[in-house]
């Protein structure tokens, strides 16, 4: 059985989907994967609580503790690990995880990380995503999940789901309707992500 760790920074929606996802009959023998720890880099993150609600071992490693980021990465790394079992690496999952990471940490867990990004990359990778969709005139948004490398929103997809773009939209009203489709194609990447691993590792 493989662990799954999530990282997130802040309300946990997504992450609280997948969890849901997880918990249907039979998931976790089918995918042979499991939730096993949530991971916040603040400790007012309100998914921490949903976490914990859903009987999840949670955990914060506050990057302002840490001298550099390198050490907040260590740390970070360092916990992950935990989870790595023999025969199944652990998979890291980015959940509206608010920090960059470098390629000391990409490298270590690559490619299994996986992050969700409100655009359908390779358009608009960064912040701001909903407005400068908006403000390009974009007929179409959506969502992609993707394998993390070290260039920021660029790595390998692995699914992707589109939202129409509403003329009235502003930057909240598509972020609200992108998200509620995030929380469907987040699970289904993992799920695509976990039965191609299983054809991988036999
Ligand atoms: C999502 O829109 C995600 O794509 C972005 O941050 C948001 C996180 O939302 N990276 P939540 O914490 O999962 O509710």
């Amino acid at each position: 059985m493989r662990n799954i760790v999530i990282l997130i920074s802040g309300g946990g929606s997504n992450m609280a989907a997948i969890v849901q996802a997880s918990r249907r009959e039979a998931w976790e023998e089918k995918y042979q994967a499991h939730v096993a720890c949530v991971i916040s880099n603040r400790g007012d993150a309100k998914g921490l609580r949903i976490a914990q609600e859903q009987g999840i071992e949670t955990d914060v490693i506050d990057h302002n503790s840490f001298a550099s980021r390198q050490a907040f990465e260590s740390a970070l790394a360092d916990r992950i690990s935990v989870f790595e079992r023999p025969d199944f690496p652990v998979l890291v999952v980015l959940a509206g995880f608010m920090r960059i990471l470098t390629s000391s940490f990409t490298n270590r867990f690559s490619p299994r990380i996986l992050n969700i990004h409100p655009s359908l990359l390779p358009a608009f990778p960064g912040l701001h995503t909903h407005q400068r969709a908006i403000d390009a005139g974009c007929k179409y948004a959506g969502a992609t999940v993707h394998v993390v490398t070290p260039a920021l929103d660029h790595g390998p997809i692995v699914d992707q789901i589109v939202v129409p773009v509403m003329a009235q939209d502003t930057a909240q009203t598509l972020a609200s309707r992108v998200l509620t489709q995030e929380h469907l194609v987040y699970p289904r990447a993992i799920e695509r992500w976990l039965a191609a691993e299983s054809l991988q590792t036999g």
